[in-house]
């Protein structure tokens, strides 16, 4: 771990923490973060030379694992090129009418280059389409780092949200409502008071960024309703859940129409991508065709767009959601059987993602229902899934990723250092 360390050393000198992106300070698990040099399929290779099977896989976007060479050749074919224009390019064309073709809620689509500037927009659309301005959002559910959507709740059921983090305006935190997930009664009664002052509801399609707290369908159904009800607009927060479900999207698993849609992360292969889309209605409201503003100077830039293209060429063609659920039910399979005596772990999977939750006889469906001292497991668990060569996110609310450069031979070592962790009395 020698370069990795002097990496790191003269990384916090110029770098808040050596990062760019909170998590990967390590900060809950302890310990200081592991600099990668080289993607290899299921396999990450530290700075060091050391090989570990990637559950992390950049946080979603790399669902056919590390530089699959369908999308480093369509990368490296662009890049001979040029790298940007700013002007229109074949490439997001392709992209554009391979999302509208294969995305049932989408008619037209805007790509942005992160995913909370996706939800951003989206929003931003909403208020624009509804002429209202608040909206509501979940508990445990993240939308990116835009300054409305980083709100706890505020005391009380039909509140508005207190600022998550300092620099956000309590001005802005007030125009956001929270509530818990999974909470058929309290949803009803939040509409009630508030419906009628809603632009938009936005709810992560499976919530899978603290914890993976799936939803019933009768819940969603519930919001679909309500917002029908009220008139105002249900946005599915798709950027982590989107290509990584058996039914591809998660609206479709749970068969709602959401109005709009926000993607990023596997969109884009592995590049800056995000993007939202929709009913044509509601897009054409965009500038310059409509009078909502959003713009931007990288956005479909070529590069970006032949990676997602050539991601999503694959992913139909090779039915990646087929084979990520024979790789799944393997994984499945393993984990039951190495977690049987084990009482503070369980084990929840949802198509390519997956989550060890902890101290609890049931999966959780809402953050409050989530216990802290998991943590602290999981912490030890990650140090010994390092010390053999395995990477897992390194917070215990993150999800595992899976991807189709991994093998059955892949998971089964998973397991077997589970099984290991297990009979060290690490996991009990
Ligand atoms: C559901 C969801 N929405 C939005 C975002 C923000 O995306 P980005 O990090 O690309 O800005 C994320 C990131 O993890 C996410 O998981």
């Amino acid at each position: 771990m020698k370069t990795s360390q002097a990496l790191y050393e003269k990384a916090v000198a110029v770098l808040p923490a050596g990062v760019n992106s909170p998590v990967r300070a390590f900060r809950s698990v302890g310990g200081t973060p592991i600099f990668m040099e080289r993607g290899e399929g299921a396999y990450l290779v530290d700075v060091d030379g050391n090989r570990y099977l990637d559950f992390c896989g950049s946080w979603g976007p790399l669902v056919l694992g590390h530089r699959h060479p369908r999308v480093t050749a369509a990368i490296e074919d662009v890049v001979s090129r040029g790298w940007t224009f700013g002007t229109p390019v074949a490439e997001e064309v392709a992209l554009a009418e391979m999302v509208v073709d294969k995305l049932r809620a989408v008619e037209m689509v805007r790509f942005v280059n992160s995913g909370t500037e996706a939800v951003m927009s989206a929003i931003r659309l909403a208020r624009g389409c509804t002429g209202r301005d608040r909206v509501l959002k979940f508990r445990g559910c993240y939308h990116g780092h835009v300054d409305y959507l980083l709100v706890d709740a505020g005391s009380g059921l039909a509140t508005f949200g207190t600022a998550s983090s300092a620099g956000v305006p309590e001005a802005f935190a007030r125009l956001t409502a929270t509530m818990p997930l999974n909470d058929p009664a309290g949803l009803a009664q939040l509409f009630e008071s508030l419906g009628g002052e809603l632009a938009a509801v936005v709810i992560e399609g499976v919530p899978a960024n603290n914890g993976l707290l799936v939803q019933t369908p009768e819940y969603v159904a519930q919001l679909r309703e309500l917002c029908d009800r009220y008139g105002c607009l249900l946005i599915f927060d798709e950027v982590l859940s989107g290509f990584r479900m058996p039914k591809v999207m998660a609206y479709e698993q749970y068969g709602v129409s959401p109005d709009l849609i926000t993607m990023g992360k596997v969109i884009g292969g592995g590049m800056p991508v995000g993007a939202y889309g929709g009913r044509a209605e509601i897009m054409q409201r965009i500038a310059p065709l409509g009078d909502v503003y959003q713009a931007g100077t990288l956005s479909g830039n070529p590069v970006a767009m032949a990676a997602g293209y050539a991601t999503l060429r694959e992913y139909y063609e090779s039915d990646v959601p087929g084979r990520i659920e024979e790789l799944g039910g393997h994984l499945d399979r393993g984990m039951q059987d190495a977690l049987s005596s084990v009482a503070e772990m369980g084990y929840l999977r949802q198509g390519s993602l997956f989550w060890l939750y902890f101290h609890r006889d049931e999966a959780p469906r809402a953050a409050e229902d989530i216990s802290g001292q998991g943590a602290e497991v999981y912490a030890r668990l990650h140090r010994f899934m390092l010390e053999h060569s395995i990477y897992l996110a390194p917070s215990s609310y993150e999800v595992g990723f899976l991807n189709t450069a991994m093998t059955e031979a892949d998971l089964d070592r998973f397991v077997e250092v589970l099984r290991a962790a297990v009979k060290e009395g690490l996991v009990q």
